[in-house]
């Protein structure tokens, strides 16, 4: 059942995680391409940024900020031509900071054969012009859902130990 709670004048209300999924998709360009003519890393890393943080933005109603990146790994190439398409999902809201997880898949056009060269998580922060503010809670639907909001809960909790 869906739970809403009164925060500073604004009702924040729960949200699931496909309420603020997001997937987009591009061909690898020419311009994308780093000196061995495959798709360089920093152009990559933008698309990510830019899925998760619309994600973010969606679960939010919110501006947003990136605020991490807890891991980006770079598995396999992708060449020039090659489709590029992107699933980024909420894993986990805290008070005013979120979790997105985004996974990348890469498809060779000519057979559709298609694989998984690139997977990212990121912190972002809801802003209210320039100060967090508060995001609706994360509801967790499946199995593979409350897992990732388990692994993320205990990475948020043992982030904010190591903070002064
Ligand atoms: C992210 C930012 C808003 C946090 O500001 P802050 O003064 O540390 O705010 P707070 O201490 O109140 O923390 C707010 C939230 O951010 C989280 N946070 C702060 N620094 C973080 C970090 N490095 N990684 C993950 N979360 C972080 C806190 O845990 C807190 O989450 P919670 O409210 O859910 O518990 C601020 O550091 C900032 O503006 N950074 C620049 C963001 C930016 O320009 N991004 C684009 C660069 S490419």
């Amino acid at each position: 059942m869906r739970r809403a709670a009164k925060s500073g004048g604004r009702r924040v209300r729960s949200r699931y995680v496909r309420e603020s999924e997001v997937h987009s998709s591009f061909i690898v360009m020419p311009e994308m391409a780093n000196p061995l003519g495959t798709l360089f890393g920093g152009a990559l890393m933008a698309e990510v940024d830019k899925a998760a943080g619309m994600c973010a933005h969606r679960h939010a109603r919110r501006p947003v900020v990136t605020a991490s990146i807890e891991h980006l790994d770079f598995i396999s190439p992708v060449k020039v031509g090659w489709f590029v398409s992107l699933h980024a999902r909420m894993r986990y809201a805290a008070r005013t900071s979120m979790e997105v997880g985004v996974t990348v898949t890469a498809e060779e056009p000519d057979s559709g054969r298609c694989w998984n060269p690139c997977n990212a998580v990121l912190t972002f922060v809801a802003m209210d012009r320039d100060r967090p503010a508060p995001i609706p809670e994360l509801l967790p639907l499946t199995d593979e859902e409350r897992a990732r909001h388990a692994e993320a809960s205990e990475r948020y909790a043992a982030r904010r130990r190591g903070r002064p």
